[in-house]
Formats: C-alpha cells, sequence, structure tokens
C-alpha cells in the first residue's frame, strides 16, 4: 500500500497575502467559494485554504489508489479504536475527491483519508513554475509537524497506516534535543515528520514548535528552479527562515520562507527517493550538512538572546 499525500488545508484570514505569496511561489491560486485552492498540477486541490483564526494546519488528506484500499484502511483505524467520521458532501465537493473520512491521530492531529481525487477542469499554468512541481505517485511534498510524542506517532502510523521509518533525526539544542521521526508511505523520502522537543530551553521549544505544522514542503523539477525562487523571494520581500542548504537525511537542497500564516514552507528539490528493498533506517545528529541558518534573529539583540539559548 503506498499512500500519498493529497492536500493539505490551512486555516488562515490572509487570503489577499496568500495569493500574492502564490505568485512568487509558483502555485496556480483560485478561489473555491468561501475557500481558495493553490493548484501545483493537474489536480484540483493541493493546498487548499479554509476560513479561519488559527493560522495553522487544518487538515491533510492521504490518498489510496481504490475504493478497496480506503474501505480497508478504515476498518484498520477502527480495529485499532480509532474514530473515524465519514466524510460529508460539502467536504467532498471542497476537497474534490470522491469520498474521504477523517480521524484524529494520537498527537491530536486531524488526518483524512481519499480516494478518487480530482483533477482541474483546467491545464495547470504558472507563469513562474511552467515545468511544474514534483508530484504525482510522490504525493504533493511533505509536513513536518510539532508532536506531544513523535514516537508514539511514529509507531501509530507505522501499525496502523503503514508507513514505513526513514530515519531518525536527534539534533542538540538549547540545553537538549529536538528528536525527529520521518516516515515515508512511498520512495518520496517522507511524507510525514514528527518532532518532538526533549528537555529544551522551553522559551525556544515553544517558539519553534508553537504551531501544529512547522513547515510543509514543495518540491521543485531542479536545483536551478529553486535557485530562481531564491531571486523572486528576495526582489518580492518574502522573509526567509533558512537560508540554502542541504539536509543530512534526504540530501534535498532547499531553503525556507515563512508563509503569511506564520509557519514555513520548504521550497527544494533533489531529494532522495527510498527503494524499500534496500533501505536501512538511519540515525543523523544533525538536520543539515551545510547551510540552512537560522535569519530569524530578530536583530543583533534579540539575535545574541537567540544565540545563547540556542547553544
Ligand atoms: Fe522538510
Amino acid at each position: 500500500m503506498n499512500l500519498k499525500l493529497a492536500y493539505i488545508a490551512i486555516e488562515t484570514n490572509k487570503f489577499d497575502e496568500w495569493r500574492e505569496f502564490s505568485k512568487v511561489i509558483g502555485y496556480q491560486y483560485e478561489s473555491a467559494g468561501d475557500a481558495a485552492c493553490l493548484r501545483m498540477d493537474s489536480r484540483a486541490r493541493r493546498v487548499i485554504l479554509v476560513k479561519g483564526d488559527s493560522e495553522d494546519y487544518a487538515y491533510s488528506g492521504l490518498e489510496m489508489d481504490s475504493k478497496d484500499e480506503f474501505e480497508a484502511v478504515i476498518a484498520r483505524l477502527r480495529a485499532a479504536g480509532v474514530i473515524v467520521m465519514d466524510g460529508t458532501p460539502e467536504g467532498t465537493a471542497l476537497r474534490a475527491v470522491e469520498q474521504y473520512a477523517s480521524f484524529v491521530d494520537p498527537g491530536g492531529l486531524t488526518v483524512e483519508i481519499a480516494y478518487g481525487c480530482q483533477d482541474a477542469d483546467t491545464v495547470f499554468s504558472s507563469p513562474v513554475l511552467p515545468e511544474g512541481f514534483v508530484t504525482g505517485e510522490l504525493g504533493m511534498g511533505h509536513i513536518a509537524f510539532a508532536s506531544p510524542n513523535n514516537r508514539e506517532s511514529e509507531a501509530f502510523y507505522i501499525d496502523v497506516l503503514g508507513a514505513r521509518l526513514s530515519d531518525h533525526i536527534n539534533h542538540k539544542m538549547a540545553g537538549g534535543e529536538l528528536e525527529i521521526s520521518f516516515l515515508h508511505f512511498n520512495p518520496r523520502h517522507h511524507t510525514y515528520a514528527f518532532a518532538s522537543a526533549n528537555d529544551i530551553n522551553p522559551i525556544v521549544a515553544k517558539k519553534a514548535l508553537a504551531k501544529k505544522m512547522i513547515h510543509f514542503m514543495c518540491e521543485y523539477p531542479d536545483i536551478r528552479s529553486v535557485l530562481q525562487a531564491q531571486e523572486r523571494i528576495k526582489a518580492a520581500k518574502i522573509p526567509f527562515a533558512l537560508t540554502l542548504g542541504e539536509h543530512t537525511n534526504d540530501k534535498d537542497v532547499s531553503f525556507y520562507v515563512v508563509t503569511p500564516s506564520g509557519f514555513h514552507l520548504e521550497v527544494g528539490a533533489g531529494a532522495l527517493q527510498i527503494d524499500d528493498s534496500t533501505w536501512v533506517p538511519q540515525k543523523h545528529n544533525a538536520i543539515s550538512i551545510w547551510g540552512h541558518e537560522y535569519q530569524l534573529g530578530g536583530g543583533p539583540i534579540l539575535g545574541a538572546v537567540q544565540k545563547w539559548l540556542l547553544r
């Protein structure tokens, strides 16, 4: 069973800011009643903006290939004692799917499963990224979540939803450690990652893990298009969260920007893909091989405090 990330819904009131942000990133912004969608390919829905105050993750949808698979996963969830809610007709229309169902995972995140995800009536068109994003069998990207207990989330997705462990990163910071579990459902190195703070300075932990979604990632076709996006973001004066760098685990070359909702978007390319027949989960001691320097210090005094807290 190879599930794919089909869509992410974000609760926001900043539709105008997201529209401008989309132009720079390369999404095709379309209104959908009270909501809006940021298209990334032929699909009608990828990022869905829904009205609300949290400026955070609302839900995401994992796509199944068939109704049989969809029903089998619901049965597995129910057998594990998870309450599964059937989708509504309005919700089905908003997501442009044949059917969906939702549940709350052990970390309190609303997650959905869906099948029959529909293409839009029009061809995908992005003036700044005409070749489009890397999606298809890899899904639309990945999400890094703040988790109260990454090991509990990891066990749930492996046992109940058929995820496989990609690796762990144990990153020492602020007097403690950030542990991140990376999980894959298909060859994309990770679809969901869960980060927990262990003994980290509470001020840093509160800031780093303030929202349910730390970031989501969308993949460009090559490094050249990542560098072009970097120039557009500089010109548009969108704040960078992390500079260009390379991750230790998936070898993705990426940078991070602050979205209108405050969490980050990772823009990257060149991530490795996993072959389950040969993959052995690794443990890494750092997030990045090079780069990815934090940019949100808040001026020289706050920057110095931040540096001290992160030591
Ligand atoms: Fe990421």
